[in-house]
């Protein structure tokens, strides 16, 4: 930070619920990333942020200050038999039992597009894409910038850890918003997720913005204004960029963990699978190949010939994974019985993600390991009826002392009720462009 800008200022600044100059932003940003402005000053400029807001100029320049605090990759050279190849990610804000990247990804290179997927790993009650990768004997989640290039020509998708110069502000930003109760801001998720993908050099972008108890978001309302700040981001630094706000007061599918989503998503693959967990793979497949400007193609098609089972195991097997491996397994489970018979009004999917967290699906503190094999799953959709004393969930872990706070997690989780309850026909509730 330049000896004529006091962090000081700037938290009074927003505090007094002022707009931040440019160079304010770019300073602060810097100057945190380098390690010259501490901790403590911006925690408190991250409150002051999270309580006043902040324009969209403002918004723009903090997104641009954490692209600009480490390196951009250039993937608008990729090529496969001497035609350029089109990227095009996807990228969800984090829900319960949120498997989609594994199979819409392959699905994707099926349909003859190139997807730079950079995920990251779970904190808290919502599940990382490579934690549960990680579960198939062999996969590796590092690549380095030569090698996902490559795997992007050969293969048409790469599933990695984003490279340490990726946006390195936002890992030192997030890690300190995590301990101080500022994630929930527009302006800082925005910023953080769409300075991860523009660095990471896609030319389109589909966003998944969950709504509901499992979501940051828990109302349309503020769904839709994340969702609109990040298209306006993408659209301002030529990522073509839209948005699927989609429900998630219930988990997707029927298991929240490693192992046991890995494993829901082959079925998907191979043309099965939950029906929510299919359609919404579907859903943001048709905007991917859209937003990619290739609406022509039928990614239910594509699914049901086969061809995204065959880029799924050419991906895994590109990383070091052995796809006809048995996933592991769990060495004790413990059945949930349904209380009452009816149908099955309702399942919390924070309660779920807790209850997975609780059995070794995530991590409490960054850097700790998780357990392939924990997890939960459950034996009935919303509106499917249930028998009292019938197995409704299992839970699933190597460590049985972990039972009884799971189980504690779970208490008033369930709702039944004797009318059918309304299903809706989909999970998505709006779109964002
Ligand atoms: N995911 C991110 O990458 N950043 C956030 O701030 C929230 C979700």
């Amino acid at each position: 930070m330049s000896a004529a800008l006091d962090p000081v200022s700037v938290i009074v600044a927003k505090r007094d619920g002022r707009e931040l100059t440019g160079g304010q932003i770019a300073a602060v940003v810097d100057g945190y990333t380098r390690g010259r402005v501490a901790d403590e000053q911006v925690s408190a400029l991250l409150m002051a942020i999270l309580l006043r807001g902040m324009s969209r100029r403002e918004i723009v320049d903090w997104t641009g200050a954490m692209i600009a605090s480490g390196s951009r990759l250039d993937l608008s050279g990729l090529r496969r038999d001497g035609h350029p190849l089109v990227t095009v990610d996807k990228h969800s804000t984090g829900g319960v039992g949120d498997k989609i990247t594994l199979p819409l990804t392959p699905l994707i290179a099926a349909c003859g597009l190139a997807v730079p997927q950079m995920s990251g790993r779970g904190l808290g009650h919502t599940g990382g894409t490579l934690d549960k990768l990680e579960a198939i004997p062999g996969w590796r989640a590092d690549l380095t910038a030569d090698r996902l290039v490559e795997q992007l020509e050969q293969v048409g998708a790469v599933i990695c850890a984003a490279t340490a110069d990726l946006a390195p502000a936002d890992r030192k930003l997030y890690a300190l918003r995590d301990v101080t109760g500022t994630v929930p801001a527009i302006p800082l998720i925005a910023s953080s997720i769409m300075s991860k993908k523009i660095a990471e050099g896609t030319s389109a972008l589909v966003l998944d913005v969950k709504v509901g108890s499992g979501a940051f978001m828990t109302t349309v309302d503020d769904a839709a204004e994340l969702a609109r700040t990040m298209v306006d981001l993408g659209a301002d630094a030529g990522v073509r960029t839209r948005a699927l706000l989609t429900d998630m007061s219930t988990p997707l599918g029927r298991s929240a963990g490693n192992a046991v989503e890995v494993a829901e998503a082959l079925e998907v693959l191979a043309g099965g699978g939950p029906p929510d967990v299919r359609d919404l793979t579907l859903a943001l497949a048709e905007e991917m190949l859209a937003a990619a400007g290739r609406a022509d193609v039928d990614p239910a098609a594509v699914l049901a010939g086969g061809k995204a089972m065959d880029a799924w195991r050419a991906l895994i097997a590109a990383q070091g994974g052995d796809p006809a491996a048995p996933l592991p397994r769990a060495r004790h489970t413990r059945q949930v019985e349904a209380a009452a018979s009816g149908y099955l009004a309702g399942l919390d999917a924070l309660a779920v993600g807790h209850a997975a967290w609780e059995l070794g699906a995530g991590r409490s503190v960054p850097g700790e390991a998780v357990s392939p094999v924990a997890g939960v799953t459950w034996h009935a959709g919303v509106g499917d009826r249930v028998h009292a004393g019938a197995p409704l969930l299992t839970l699933h872990t190597d460590h049985p002392e972990r039972f009884e706070r799971a189980l504690a997690r779970l208490d008033g989780a369930v709702t039944i009720t004797a009318e059918r309850p309304q299903v809706p026909g989909s999970r998505v509730l709006g779109r964002v462009e």
